[in-house]
C-alpha cells in the first residue's frame, strides 16, 4: 500500500491530477513515498472520472494539481478527486495548488465583474478540502477567501539560490514591474542588501493582457535590474518593463518569476534583446518546446515536499522561510 505510515494510525496519501504528472512524481520522491495509483480519465463528452486504486479510509491525503492549460478541465479534475477522497472516508484533505487558479480574479475592479478566486476557494470547500496549500499568491488576502487553513509558500529561497551567487549587490536594483508586487520586490531587496524600484504599469480595462509602463520609480541606471513576479502569462508585462528599465539606462535586466503560465506569445517575446536572463520555477509545466538558452526552470518539488511533511507531522511550516513571510 502507497504512503507512510506513522506511530498510532496516521497515513500520509498523495494523489495526483493529470496536469503535471513528473512534479507529483518528483514531490512522491522527496516525501519518501509514492503516488496512489489512479484511474483517472476523461469521456468522449469531456466528463471526467476519477478513483483510487487503494483504500484511502483514515488517510492524511494530500491532492495534488497543477493549474495548467487547460485550467478549467484541471480545476474540475481535481475538485473530482476531493470529492473521491471525501467518499473514500480521508480524515482530512489538503488542496495541493501551487498556482492557484484565478487569483488574478481577487476583487471586483469594475461593477459587475466575478470574484473568481473567491469561488474557487468555495469549489474547493464544497468538495470537501479541509486545507489548501499554495505559493505565491497574486494576493496573500486570497487566503482569507478559504473557510479553513491555507498553507501559503513562498518560492523566493528557491530563486533567490540562483540569483544569490551571481548578482552584485553593489550594482543591483530589485524591481517590482507593477504596485501589485511591491510588498514581494521589498523583501527580496533587503534579502539580497540592494535597494527597491518600482514601475508604474497600467493596463487596459477593455483588452485583456494589454500593458504600458508609465513611469519608474527609483535607481535604475547603469545598474543590473532584477525584475520579481508571481507569475508571466503572455509575457507583455515583463518585456514591457525591461524595455523601460534599459531605455533608462539599465546595463542589465534578468527576470525571476514563480509561475511560467507562459501564453503566447510569451516565449517569443521573453527573447527579447532587453532581457538577459530568465528564472522560474515548475509549479506549471514548462515543455521542452517553451524553453530557451537564457531560460532556467528550478524545481520546486523540494519545497512542497517538505510543507506537506510539516503539516502532516503538525509540524511549522512558517519555519521554512525563516521570517521571509
Ligand atoms: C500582474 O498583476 C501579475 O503579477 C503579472 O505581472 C501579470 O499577470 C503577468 O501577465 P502578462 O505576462 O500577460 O503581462
Amino acid at each position: 500500500m502507497s504512503g507512510i505510515e506513522a506511530a498510532g494510525s496516521k497515513r500520509l496519501v498523495l494523489v495526483s491530477g493529470r496536469a503535471h504528472p513528473a512534479l507529483a512524481e518528483e514531490i512522491a520522491r522527496e516525501v519518501g513515498s509514492e503516488l496512489v495509483p489512479t484511474d483517472a480519465r476523461t469521456f468522449a463528452n469531456g466528463e471526467i472520472y476519477a478513483r483510487f486504486d487503494e483504500s484511502i479510509r483514515g488517510a492524511d491525503a494530500f491532492v495534488i494539481q497543477s493549474h495548467t492549460s487547460p485550467i478549467n478541465e484541471w480545476l474540475m479534475e481535481q475538485l473530482i478527486m476531493i470529492d473521491a477522497l471525501k467518499r473514500a472516508s480521508a480524515k482530512r484533505i489538503t488542496v495541493v495548488a501551487p498556482f492557484y487558479p484565478y487569483a488574478r480574479q481577487d476583487k471586483k475592479g469594475r461593477g459587475r465583474e466575478p470574484i473568481s478566486a473567491r469561488l474557487v476557494a468555495d469549489l474547493f470547500k464544497t468538495a470537501g478540502a479541509d486545507r489548501i496549500m499554495s505559493i505565491d499568491l497574486h494576493a496573500a488576502q486570497i487566503q482569507g477567501f478559504f473557510d479553513g487553513p491555507v498553507d501559503h509558500l513562498f518560492a523566493m529561497p528557491v530563486l533567490l539560490s540562483e540569483f544569490k551567487e551571481t548578482l552584485d549587490p553593489s550594482t543591483l536594483t530589485v524591481v517590482s514591474p507593477d504596485m501589485g508586487r511591491v510588498r514581494v520586490a521589498d523583501i527580496w531587496s533587503d534579502k539580497l542588501g540592494a535597494p527597491l524600484a518600482i514601475i508604474h504599469k497600467r493596463r487596459d480595462p477593455l483588452v485583456p493582457n494589454q500593458v504600458s509602463v508609465h513611469e519608474i520609480v527609483g535607481e535604475v541606471a547603469g545598474r543590473v535590474c532584477l525584475l520579481v513576479d508571481d507569475l508571466i502569462d503572455t509575457g507583455r508585462t515583463i518585456v514591457k518593463a525591461a524595455e523601460a528599465l534599459k531605455d533608462a539606462g539599465a546595463i542589465g535586466v534578468v527576470v525571476a518569476a514563480t509561475h511560467a503560465v507562459f501564453s503566447d506569445p510569451a516565449v517569443e517575446i521573453l527573447q527579447s534583446d532587453f532581457i538577459d536572463r530568465v528564472v522560474v520555477t515548475d509549479t506549471l509545466p514548462v515543455p521542452e518546446e517553451k524553453r530557451w538558452d537564457r531560460l532556467t526552470v528550478l524545481s520546486i518539488a523540494p519545497l512542497l515536499a517538505r510543507a506537506i511533511t510539516e503539516v502532516f507531522e503538525d509540524g511549522s511550516v512558517t519555519s521554512m522561510f525563516d521570517g521571509a513571510a
